[in-house]
Formats: C-alpha cells, structure tokens, sequence
C-alpha cells in the first residue's frame, strides 16, 4: 500500500500580537498538540478525491484545495488521494491548527511526490533541486500554482548533471513548506494571513516575526504577501533557545468564546486610526516583547513571566480581552511565573508560563477553561512514516 504520515505543531503567541500588525516583534513558540495528515492513493484510476471517509468537497476544504492546485496536479500524472486528518489541536482557537494542516500536508505531499534533483547528491541549496524550490522561486507570488520555473535543460540533466530523484524524508526542504503553508492560508483567508503560523508550524521551536531584522535573533528569511491593502513584508527569524531541560511549562487555557481575529484586528486598527495617539501603547507592547526575547535567551523564566504579564495589561487596555479572559488569567496568576491572553482575543485562548503546571492546570479548569499542558519549543514538521513512496513522478524524464 502506498501511504504517506506527516505532523506539525501548533503555535502559541508569547509576545507581541496585535503590536505586530503595526510593525512591532512578536515571538510564537511550537507546542506539543499536533495535527497529523495520512495521504493513501486511491487504487481505481478513476476514483474522486476522499477527505476522513466522504468525498471531498474542495470548496469546504480550502487548504487542502490550495495545495492540490500547486503541488499535486492531476493533468501532470498526480492520482486521487485519500486524506485523514487527526490531532489535538482545537481549531479556530488561536493555535495554528489550519496552519499545522497546511504544513503537515505539504510535507505529506512533497514526500510522496518527491522531487527531481540535480546529480551528485544531497541538495543543501536550492540551485541543487533540479525541479524547483518553491520558497526561492515565487516568494512573491503565492497564489501561483506554478510551483518553479526551470530551465528544461537543467531540469532533464542537459547540462552535464543529470538528475535523480529523491522522496520520503529527503525530498522535503521545511522552508518550502513554511511557504506553502502561509499561501494556502492567504488564500484561504482573503489574502490576509501573517507567516507567523505557517513559520511556526513547519520550523518548530521559537519564531520571531518582525518589519525589521532583529539583531537579537537568528534571521532566516524574508516574507512578502500581496493584501488586498497592498505588498506586505515580514522578516522571520528563529531564536535559539533550549528550553529542553528547564522545568517550566505552558498551560494554555480555552475560553470557549468565539472571536474571529479579524473583528479584533479592526477594533484596534480604529482605535489607532481614532487616537493616533495610542500609537504609545503598541509601542510599549513592542520594548516589553524585546524584553521578554532578551530574557528568553538568556533563560531568565521569572523576567519572561514579567514580561507576558506586562504584555497582557497592555492588550487588556487596547480592549482585545473579555471577560471569560480575566477569569482564566485571574486564577492562573498565583502559580505562574507570567499569564496573558494569546491570539488576538476577545475570546480564544490565554496561557500561562509555570513550574507547576498540575496546579495552573486546575485552577483554570475551575474556572471554566479548557486547558493544554506543553512544555516550550517542539519539533516542526516531520514525516512519521511512508510506505510505497513515491505514489508518482512529474513527467521530467
Ligand atoms: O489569533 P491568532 O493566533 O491567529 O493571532 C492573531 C495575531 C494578531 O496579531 C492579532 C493578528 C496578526 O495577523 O498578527
């Protein structure tokens, strides 16, 4: 049987939301709930597209319509698919779930589809795969279904290098689907969505999203999007922290209130528009999140927790918190090192850093949350297992 495993995590935001929007950092780190996708090909040469059992409607599906669009066309040869997708991420809650889908089903397919490459071994820069590399090629243009453009020369190894092709494990480059992952969500979303999700998810461990390079943090690459209000840029970087052998968790508490990010966002662009002069505050929220990084690096937990506090009277005053909110946040303060809402509320979920995650736990619980325990900075993307690979080959030979 030919079938194909992939997971990624999803992502909780420790500084910065809404401050981002207007240029400021903000860092989101991976938790440990994932979401795992299983691609098998359907056997019958004319059988429809399948998504957990029932048929797959591409218009419910948007995501995963995205990705077949770019990566799995059926006129280039790719067979119909049967997907499961499973996890303990609770979508629509501000922790990256459409994101970690995205992700892990770009792995899935890359993998199964695998990639041509030049001869002479592994490819450890994009010019090294002879079929493209997405996140190089069209890092402007994620709505292109084009997924590279390359010479047909060098792609059929006319140049003297030959190709081979690679698949499993070998053909996935976590950066392409990091880019993937944002322009299927872009494009699921209207054409707005920040990389932070997708970055998370397909990279793991700490993210910091900014307008500028931040000299604090390891840069990795560039992001432009084409909104709807014009080109949008980001600068994402990874931090390194290891946070492995601390003794201190995330408790992320659900408020089971429903506010979509997009009413949030425009309640505080009018509020900045109304008083420019509370401009102020989004830059407070920006010199507490460079705070709170410094203290990451330097795995000062307390001085961390200080500053998730501050971050969240911040946010309380831009009025993005609710009531459900402060309950959670109130009864998680006194066994935590720091606690603020995380997304960008109104509802949705708050989190707490804490050594004592048992107790935290509880006392949210009391007080009508939903909780997940995780420890800080998990592994991005991978595949879990494949069998049968690779379910096709793009027609280069
Ligand atoms: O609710 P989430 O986790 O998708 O977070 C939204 C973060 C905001 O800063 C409020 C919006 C944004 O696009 O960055």
């Amino acid at each position: 049987m030919a079938k194909v495993i992939a997971s990624a995590p999803g992502k909780c935001i420790l500084f910065g939301e809404h401050a981002v929007v207007f240029g400021q950092p903000a860092v989101a780190v991976a938790i440990e709930q994932r979401i795992t996708v299983s691609l098998e090909v359907l056997e019958k040469a004319n059988d429809e597209w399948r998504i957990d059992g029932m048929k797959f409607i591409a218009s419910k599906h948007p995501h995963v319509k995205a990705l077949r669009s770019r990566m799995w066309q059926k006129r280039a040869g790719a067979p119909a698919l049967s997907i499961h997708i499973t996890g303990d991420i609770p979508p629509a809650s501000g922790l990256g779930s459409s994101a970690a889908l995205s992700v892990a089903a770009s792995a899935c397919l890359r993998a199964a589809r695998g990639r041509w490459l030049c001869a002479g071994g592994k490819a450890t820069k994009p010019e090294d795969w002879a079929e493209g590399f997405s996140s190089q090629l069209m890092d402007t243009d994620v709505y292109s279904d084009v997924v590279a453009e390359i010479d047909p020369a060098r792609r059929m190894g006319k140049n003297g290098q030959g190709v081979s092709h690679v698949h499993g494990e070998l053909a996935i480059d976590v950066d392409e689907c990091a880019l993937l992952g944002h322009a299927v969500e872009a494009i699921a979303q209207g054409g707005r969505a920040s990389p932070m999700d997708s970055s998370v998810c397909a990279h793991g461990g700490f993210v910091l999203l900014s307008d500028k390079v931040e000299t604090a943090a390891d840069w990795s690459y560039t992001r432009t999007l084409k909104t709807p209000e014009g080109d949008r840029t980001w600068q994402v970087h990874t931090l390194p922290i290891s946070s492995e052998d601390q003794d201190v968790y995330l408790v992320i508490g659900n408020s089971g209130v429903h506010a979509p990010t997009s009413q949030q966002v425009a309640k505080v662009a009018k509020a900045m528009s109304q008083e420019p002069q509370r401009m102020k505050e989004i830059e407070t929220i920006g010199v507490i999140a460079r705070r709170g990084i410094e203290a990451l690096l330097k795995g000062d937990f307390e001085a961390v927790g200080r500053a998730m506090s501050e971050n969240h009277l911040m946010l309380r005053g831009l009025g993005v918190s609710c009531q459900e909110l402060e309950n959670l946040v109130r009864a998680a303060a006194p066994t935590s090192l720091g606690v603020k809402l995380t997304g960008a509320g109104g509802g949705g979920c708050m989190v707490a850093l804490t050594r004592n995650p048992k107790q935290t736990s509880e006392a949210i619980e009391l007080a009508g949350g939903r909780t997940l325990i995780s420890k800080l900075g998990n592994t991005g993307v991978r595949i879990e297992s494949h069998e049968g690979l690779p379910f096709w080959k793009s027609v280069a030979e």
